[in-house]
């Protein structure tokens, strides 16, 4: 059977956390995932760098067949993306279709802000690129983005520190600095698919009251009613509940710390692409 899966990418592990709701949210389709671990992280990474790791990963899911590929990382969404659908795609495969993570969630904020205040969480990549406050800005004029890059995050949770005691220190500095810059801010949003195994800490550290928002639900729900919308991509999707894995490092490694991530044991393949 000709599989075409749907492709969930991420610089590495921090997709998982998006794969698997969308894995609860439509569970009847096939998925391929690929963890660029081997070059990972992404988020200091300059523009041109991200662009041409990402579109290399890319050209390997159409390889595999996909007809969609989710780019289920924010620094790859803000650097890559815009590109990707504007200029390459017409040239590699025009049926194809290449979605990201911060347009959902860019969508629905409004909805939740009473103070129209918003704080954004992210990479030095996400956060430089100034995707959320312009594309936030688009559907909400008036709310005001806030944003605060957490570097250390991404090596805390890649070292299995995120629940340790040394991670209170940097959470709660850079909780405290992105809460300087408003009193009003009332919802914040974790702009990078790594920070949801923070959640639990960075809940300990907002003011009461302010809400926290990670992208997995939003982006599954955002994926369904595109599929909805999409009949002539959905169709192309193959249905056969298979989920396989792939790094471009070591699969034993990967195969190690994805739990955590994914909510349950992977096994995965190494790629080298
Ligand atoms: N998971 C990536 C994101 O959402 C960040 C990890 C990295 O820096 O590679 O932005």
């Amino acid at each position: 059977m000709n599989k075409a899966p749907i492709g969930v990418f991420d610089s590495g592990y921090g997709g998982l956390t998006v794969l698997k709701e969308i894995v609860n949210r439509l569970p009847q389709y096939d998925y391929l995932y690929l963890g660029d671990n081997a070059r990972a992280p992404y988020g200091p990474r300059s523009f041109d760098t991200v662009y041409n790791y990402t579109l290399e990963c890319v050209q390997w899911f159409f390889k595999q067949g996909c007809p969609l590929v989710i780019l289920a990382c924010n620094t790859a969404s803000a650097k890559a993306l815009r590109t990707i659908q504007q200029n390459d795609l017409a040239t590699i495969d025009a049926t194809k279709r290449v979605l990201g993570v911060i347009r959902p969630t860019t969508e629905i904020i409004g909805t939740l802000t009473k103070t129209k205040s918003v704080g954004v969480l992210g990479t030095a990549g996400t956060v430089q690129s100034g995707s959320y406050p312009i594309e936030i800005n688009k559907f909400y004029p008036d709310i005001k983005v806030y944003q605060h890059a957490c570097p250390m995050w991404v090596p805390l949770i890649e070292n299995n520190e995120y629940s340790g005691d040394g991670a209170d220190y940097f959470v709660k500095k850079d909780i405290d600095q992105l809460m300087q810059q408003s009193i009003a801010i009332d919802t914040i949003l974790l702009g990078c698919t790594h920070y949801p195994l923070l959640q639990q800490k960075i809940k300990q550290f907002i003011p009461e009251g302010v809400a926290l928002l990670s992208q997995g639900k939003i982006v599954a729900d955002s994926l369904a009613d595109y599929l909805q919308r999409h009949p002539e991509i959905a169709t192309t999707c193959s249905k056969g509940e298979d989920i396989a894995f792939y790094t471009t490092d070591s699969a034993e490694d990967f195969d190690n710390h994805a739990a955590v991530f994914y909510g349950k044991a992977v096994k995965s393949q190494h790629l080298i692409l």
